[in-house]
């Protein structure tokens, strides 16, 4: 039961909605627009903001779940390496050729589950970030190192190293948006395709 788990929690965070939403409801592999990524905010830039919150919510949904899924299945594993792996099935999804997302949405359902006032501190941060840069992917980064600092004064040692693993994670996977908003090219949250 315990191999099971781990193996669900990784099928769990591999089931990429972006692309079910797109493809089923709306006939559009989303990869092939906007910055490519697999997750709610190139949803929204193609999509629209319906398709964009529903995928928020059910990549936030993974991350919870999968935390939960010892006590569902009454597996004796640690939630966090259930979570962990609901992240790695996100950015390495096997139904997705392993190219999936930048794991945001589905580290705050994660987190949710791990330290929920750090995902508030963390989101505060967002809300700020995206609302005086109009930047997703820089409110995306500071709003996990936020949730790092948050977990330096709050939590314990492993929530520490698992909120600064997730931090690095975040940032290496926005090198492209990094790259962009230093030569300003990265999208603003007012521009759609
Ligand atoms: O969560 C991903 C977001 O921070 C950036 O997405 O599509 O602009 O690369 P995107």
């Amino acid at each position: 039961m315990n191999i099971l788990t781990l193996i669900l929690s990784y099928l769990i965070g591999s089931i990429s909605f972006a692309l079910i939403v797109g493809k089923v409801f709306y006939k559009k592999d989303i990869r092939n627009f906007g910055s490519g990524n697999l997750g709610a905010t190139n949803t929204y830039r193609v999509l629209g903001i319906k398709a964009g919150v529903i995928v928020a919510i059910l990549d936030i949904l993974k991350g919870t779940i999968s935390c939960f899924l010892p006590l569902l299945l009454s597996a004796s594993v640690n939630p966090v390496i259930c979570g962990l792996l609901a992240i790695v099935g996100h950015i390495f999804p096997v139904f997705a050729r392993f190219k999936g997302g930048k794991a945001v949405a589905t580290a705050a359902g994660v987190f949710l589950f791990l330290a929920p006032w750090g995902v508030l501190v963390g989101f505060v941060v967002f809300v700020l970030t995206l609302v005086f840069t109009k930047y997703v992917s820089l409110s995306s980064m500071l709003a996990s190192l936020a949730l790092f600092c948050y977990s330096l004064l709050f939590e314990d040692k492993m929530i520490i190293g698992i909120t600064l693993l997730i931090c690095v994670a975040i940032i290496i996977l926005h090198r492209q948006n990094i790259k962009r908003i230093l030569n300003g090219t990265e999208n603003r949250i007012v521009e759609r395709y």
